[in-house]
């Protein structure tokens, strides 16, 4: 096994990007004041997550859908696997994160559409509370996906996180992605500025 490419730079970017836009999202959502910052972060979540649905199905190999998306069946024979403590290793995304991102992709949406009807009025107080049940339950799963990252990282013996901000895991050389995809970046970056501000009219 050698050190590979396996995550594209549409990928890592809109990761981190989801992140820093969750968090500050998270720290200004009840504040009046904080209104314009809220809604610019919310809606760099829901853009991100948009763009990512599209490159699921276009993207790199290891960004498809196709290539990690499998049954809840699958993910638990990974969680058991795991405490057997012979979890088989993969160069991509493994079964269990598979079904935390199509969870986290999903309530990244309906949040943010729930927040974007509430910031236009339309809806009033029930979708108010939907907006915050929603984000709630979205930082549940952040935080089981965290928790299966630092697990993953153990029973690996592998910096998942800084494979992350590198792109690079262990893998056979034929696993590897071909390229870092930098037109993508540049079309996810142009996008998510252009959605963010159209939101937040
Ligand atoms: C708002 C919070 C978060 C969201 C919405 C989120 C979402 C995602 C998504 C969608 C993926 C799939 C990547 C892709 O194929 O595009 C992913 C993977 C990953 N995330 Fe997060 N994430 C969040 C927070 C975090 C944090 C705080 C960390 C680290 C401490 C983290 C570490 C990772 C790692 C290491 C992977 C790759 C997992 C693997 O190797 O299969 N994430 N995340
Ligand atoms: C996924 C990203 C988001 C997160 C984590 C988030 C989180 C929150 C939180 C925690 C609150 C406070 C709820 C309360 O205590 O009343 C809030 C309120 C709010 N959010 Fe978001 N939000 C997100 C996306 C958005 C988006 C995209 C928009 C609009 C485009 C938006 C618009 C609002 C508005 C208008 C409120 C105030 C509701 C009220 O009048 O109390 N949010 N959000």
């Amino acid at each position: 096994m050698k050190r590979i490419l396996v995550w594209d730079l549409p990928v890592r970017l809109g990761h981190w990007l989801m992140v820093g836009g969750f968090a500050l999202a998270w720290a200004t959502g009840d504040s009046e004041k904080w209104r314009l910052v809220h809604v610019f972060a919310g809606s760099t979540v829901m853009a991100v997550a948009a763009y990512r649905l599209l490159w699921g199905i276009v993207g790199s190999r290891t960004a498809r859908f196709a290539e990690f998306v499998r049954g809840p069946g699958q993910a638990f024979a990974y969680l058991k696997s795991l405490l057997l403590a012979r979890p088989p290793h993969y160069a991509g995304h493994n079964p269990a994160a598979g079904l935390a991102i199509v969870l986290l992709l999903g309530l990244a949406l309906a949040s943010g559409a729930s927040g974007w009807l509430t910031y236009q009025e339309i809806g009033g107080e029930w979708l108010e509370e939907v907006h915050e049940f929603l984000t709630g339950l979205m930082l549940a799963v952040v935080g089981v996906h965290v928790l299966g990252v630092v697990v993953g990282s153990l029973a690996h013996r592998e910096n998942l996180v800084w494979a992350m901000v590198t792109g690079r895991k262990l893998g056979r050389p034929e696993e590897a992605i071909a390229g870092q995809r930098f037109v993508a970046a540049l079309m996810l970056l142009a996008w998510t500025a252009a959605a963010a501000w159209w939101l937040a009219r």
